[in-house]
C-alpha cells in the first residue's frame, strides 16, 4: 500500500470513528430516480457508501442495496445505523469482485474522484463491466466549483488532480471536474446526462457534477436469429 493510499484510508477510518453520532446524510439527490431504482431486478450497488446515507434511504424505500468501501469504519457507521443490507470491504482500485452484469443499478456519491487519471478510467471500466446490460450507473463528483471543498487550492500533480497539502485533507489526493472531463472519462457510456449543481455537506455548500449514464442493451441479433431458426 502506497503511503497516500494509507493516508486516505486512515483518514477515513478516523471520520468515520468520529462522526459516529451523526446522522448520515444523502443530500437529497436520490429520490427523484427511486421510480426508476425501484424496478432494478436485483440488488443495486452503493459503491464508497460511506456511512451508507444512500443506502439507507434506498433500503427504507424498497430496494435491496449492497454497500461497499474500503473504510471498514464505514461499514461499521452503516451497521450501527441499523443498515441490514450486505456490506463489502473492497478498495475499488484493485477492481470490483462481482460478476459481469451483475446490477442493473450502481450508485457511486462523491468517491470516484480520488484517483489519478488511469486509475479512474480503470475503476469506470470496471464499472461498467459489472453493470448489466441497460443498466445505469448514478454518480456524483467534485466540480472544479466546488471551492469550500478544496477546488483551487493543493498541487496540481495531473490535470484537474491535486496533491491537499494543507487543511483536514492533508496528504491526500483529489480530482475536481469540468464538463470536459465528464465528456472524457464516461465516454464509452451509452447516454451520458450531466448537470452541475450544489449539494450541502457539514453545513457548507459543495458543488458537484451529478452524472446518470446509461450502458447499451445488447445489440446482438443472436436472439432474434434464433427464434427466426426455430420458426
Ligand atoms: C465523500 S465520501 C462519500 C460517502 C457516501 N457515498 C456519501 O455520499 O455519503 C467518499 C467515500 O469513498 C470511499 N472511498 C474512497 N476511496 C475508496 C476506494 N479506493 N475504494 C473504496 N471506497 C473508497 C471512502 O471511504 C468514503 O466512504
Amino acid at each position: 500500500m502506497s503511503a497516500s493510499k494509507d493516508i486516505g484510508l486512515k483518514n477515513w477510518n478516523s471520520g468515520y470513528l468520529n462522526r459516529r453520532h451523526e446522522k448520515p446524510v444523502h443530500g437529497d439527490w436520490l429520490e427523484k430516480y427511486l421510480p426508476t431504482l425501484m424496478r432494478a431486478r436485483g440488488p443495486v450497488l452503493d459503491l464508497g457508501c460511506g456511512a451508507g446515507g444512500n443506502s439507507l434511504l434506498l433500503s427504507d424505500k424498497g430496494c435491496s442495496p449492497v454497500c461497499a468501501d474500503f473504510a471498514i469504519e464505514a461499514l461499521r457507521s452503516v451497521r450501527l445505523r441499523g443498515g441490514e443490507m450486505p456490506c463489502v470491504l473492497l478498495d475499488m482500485r484493485d477492481g470490483i469482485p462481482f460478476k459481469e452484469e451483475t446490477f442493473d443499478f450502481i450508485v457511486a456519491d462523491l468517491s470516484l474522484h480520488y484517483f489519478t487519471a488511469e486509475t479512474t478510467c480503470r475503476i469506470i471500466d470496471n464499472i461498467y463491466e459489472t453493470i448489466a446490460e441497460g443498466g445505469t450507473l448514478l454518480c456524483r463528483v467534485n466540480s472544479m466549483k466546488d471551492t469550500n471543498f478544496g477546488a483551487g487550492a493543493g498541487e496540481e500533480i495531473e490535470h484537474h488532480y491535486y496533491f491537499m497539502d494543507m487543511g483536514k485533507d492533508k496528504g491526500t489526493h483529489k480530482r475536481f471536474f469540468d464538463y470536459d472531463d465528464i465528456l472524457n472519462f464516461f465516454k464509452q457510456w451509452h447516454e451520458v446526462a450531466c448537470n452541475e449543481n450544489e449539494t450541502m455537506r457539514r453545513g457548507v455548500v459543495k458543488r458537484v457534477w451529478e452524472i446518470a449514464c446509461r450502458k447499451p442493451a445488447s445489440t446482438t441479433l443472436d436472439g432474434i436469429e434464433k427464434s427466426l431458426r426455430k420458426s
